[in-house]
Order: C-alpha cells, then structure tokens, then sequence
C-alpha cells in the first residue's frame, strides 16, 4: 500500500450470552449434532437477546477496542461498519454507534458486503488514513444473523450466529501494518446466497411474510464450491502483492464458515492447522463478524506477537471476495 503506514492500533469483540447448540437444533429441524460437526464443525452459535440489536454489539465491542488502542471516541475521525443486519434501513447501524460511543467529529456509514464485509471496510478505512484524508478510524464487522435465519431450514438454521468485532486504525511505524489487499465481486452468483424480501424489488407484505422471503436463502454445495475456490486465489493474490511466500504467514485468519473450507485453504496454502484461527465450533458463521471476532480472540490468547505477519481471507454473499496482509 502506498501513502501513511496504516495498520491495527487496538481490537475488541463481544458475543451475546445465549448459546445455540446443535442439540438445540436438534429438537428443531430434522438434523443431529454429527451430521454438522462432520458437515461443518460448528458445534454452537450466539443468539443476541430480544432487546439486543446489531449496534447494541457493535457497542460493546467498539468499547473494548477504543479502550486497547487508549483512544478516546472523540479522537474518531471515520467510522465503517460491516453489516447486512443492520438495526433498520436507516439511520446506518454507524450513526446510531456514533451517537452512543459519543464519535462527534467521525463520518458513519455502513459498508454491505456480506460476508467479505470486514475486510472490505478495512480496505476502505486504511485508504482514506493512508491518503492523508483521516487520522483514526474505527472499523467494525457485527451481526445479528438470527433476525434473518429461517429456524425451519436445515440446511441454513444450523449455520448462523451473532456477533461483533471491532478494532481502531491510525497510524503506525513504517515496516508495519497493511501490506495488501485484494477485494472482488461477480455479482452473477448474487442468486446464490441472499435474502430476497424487505427490498425495493420485493417490498414486505404479508405474502412476503407467509412465503419467508425476509430469511436467508442459500445454494450450500454452489457456495462451497466458490468458497474453495476463492479463499485459495485472494489469499495467494494478497500475499504477492505483499511481496510474500506461502511460507511467510505467522498466522491465517479466515472467514468462519465451515471447517471444510478452512481446510482446503490450509492445504492451498501448505499452512499447517496450528497457524490457523479458528472459532467456528463456538461461533458459527458470523459473517462480517468473523474475521474481526477471530482476530480480537487471537490477540487476547497472546497468538499475534509484534512483527508477526497475519493473512485474512474471506467470502460471502454478493457474491464477494476479500483477503489482506497485515503486518503486526
Ligand atoms: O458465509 C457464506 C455462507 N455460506 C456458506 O459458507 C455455505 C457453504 N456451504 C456449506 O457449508 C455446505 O454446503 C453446507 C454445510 C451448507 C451443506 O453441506 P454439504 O456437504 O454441501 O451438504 P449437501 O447440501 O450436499 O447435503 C447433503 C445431504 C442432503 O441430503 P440428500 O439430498 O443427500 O439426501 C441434505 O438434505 O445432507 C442433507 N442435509 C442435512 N442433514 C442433516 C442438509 N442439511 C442438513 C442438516 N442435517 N442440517
């Protein structure tokens, strides 16, 4: 990247309380606890409160990572955040967290690209700290994928959870921070994973309702296949921009979606498991929130140490693609 270094000042995370394990889907769908641990080792999710909205996460987890950077929210100058639950159409989920964290002087916006979400508004944040534009930002990646999970489809409900993460870019020492990134889109796999209703196209009525247009709806085995292939091309895309091997990555941080997928793109990779995060058994997919989720946890556990260099890498609805280096 060219411009001001730019890279990850402070991180933080938060995950509701309830959890939803596959014995509790077990009693919901037809499905048992080894067809989704082998299928995709996710063992539970979290499931927000009925008071708890998406910004109510993305509080949280903003908190903690102003408190790791030592920023105060009125040192702000930008705040992203990844979503596709926002709380409502609008105001964005990024003003009502500029309103709460007390951000005065932070633009706020939302960024929609699924699951690629975080690593898209990562690329957009550093841009603009690069260019001289802004100073700080906060980037946030927090979902509720419970509001819009159907709990009668087996092959979604088993899935999905909620989340958030958040962290705070500025500026760092050169030979520091983000080194690439690589971000794509083929919007004619759109079909394959979306929520089709609540739209212009396809505004709320009661049909919308009955016909469950306002849930997720998903082709697994077409996503799969584009998953494998994608996470293997934008990881290796990223780490030569970067000017890196294969053999250079410290630590991989991938989109947790299933464990098979992460798989593949370690072998791809030659990476052997213990550089990989993981936290899909605890989690599920927390689209835009994983990656930040998985990060935040990583630096917690003392598994990211200065000078290590981290690749995250990640896909999702859109359909959509992202992956990153980062120097620590
Ligand atoms: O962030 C992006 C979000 N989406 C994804 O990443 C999804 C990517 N895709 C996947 O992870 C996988 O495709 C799934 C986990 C969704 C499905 O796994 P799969 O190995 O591709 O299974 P499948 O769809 O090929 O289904 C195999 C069988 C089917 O039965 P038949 O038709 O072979 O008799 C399904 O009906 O498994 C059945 N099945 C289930 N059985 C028990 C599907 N869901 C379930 C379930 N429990 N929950």
């Amino acid at each position: 990247m060219k411009g001001i270094s730019v890279g990850i000042r402070g991180v933080g995370s938060y995950v509701p309380e309830r959890r939803l394990t596959n014995q509790d889907l077990e009693r919901m769908v037809d499905t048992n606890d080894e067809w989704i641990v082998t299928r995709t080792g996710i063992r539970e999710r979290r499931i927000a409160a009925p008071d708890e909205a998406t910004s109510d996460l993305a509080l949280k987890a903003s908190v903690r990572a102003l408190e790791a950077a030592g920023l105060a929210a009125d040192e702000l100058d930008l705040i992203v955040v990844a979503t596709i639950t926002p709380d409502m159409f609008f105001p964005s989920t990024a003003c009502l967290l500029q309103d709460r964290l007390g951000a005065r002087k932070a633009a706020a916006y939302d960024l929609s690209a699924a699951c690629s979400g975080f690593i898209y508004a990562l690329a957009n944040a550093a841009g603009l700290i690069a260019s001289g534009m802004y100073r700080n930002a906060l980037v946030v990646g927090a979902e509720c994928l419970s509001r819009i999970t159907d709990y009668s489809d087996r092959n979604t409900c088993i899935l999905f959870g909620d989340g958030a993460g958040a962290v705070v870019l500025g500026p760092v020492p050169e030979g520091r921070g983000f080194r690439s990134f690589v971000l794509g889109a083929d919007g004619s796999g759109g079909d394959l994973l979306k929520v089709a209703g609540g739209g212009s196209r396809l505004p709320p009525t009661a049909d919308t309702v009955a016909q469950r247009r306002h849930f997720i709806e998903m082709n697994g085995r077409e996503v799969f296949k584009f998953a494998v292939r994608v996470m293997g091309n934008a990881a290796e895309e990223a780490l030569e921009k970067a000017g890196l091997g294969k053999a250079d990555v410290d630590l991989l941080i991938p989109h947790q979606a299933n464990i098979r997928i992460i798989q593949s793109a370690l072998e791809r990779l030659g990476l052997p498991q213990e550089k990989c995060v993981v936290n899909l058994d605890r989690y599920g997919n927390v689209s835009a929130a994983s990656i930040p989720l998985a990060l935040a946890e990583a630096v917690e556990d003392g598994r990211v140490r200065e000078g290590d260099r981290l690749l995250m890498v990640g896909f999702g609805g859109g359909l959509t693609w992202g992956a990153s280096v980062l120097v620590w």
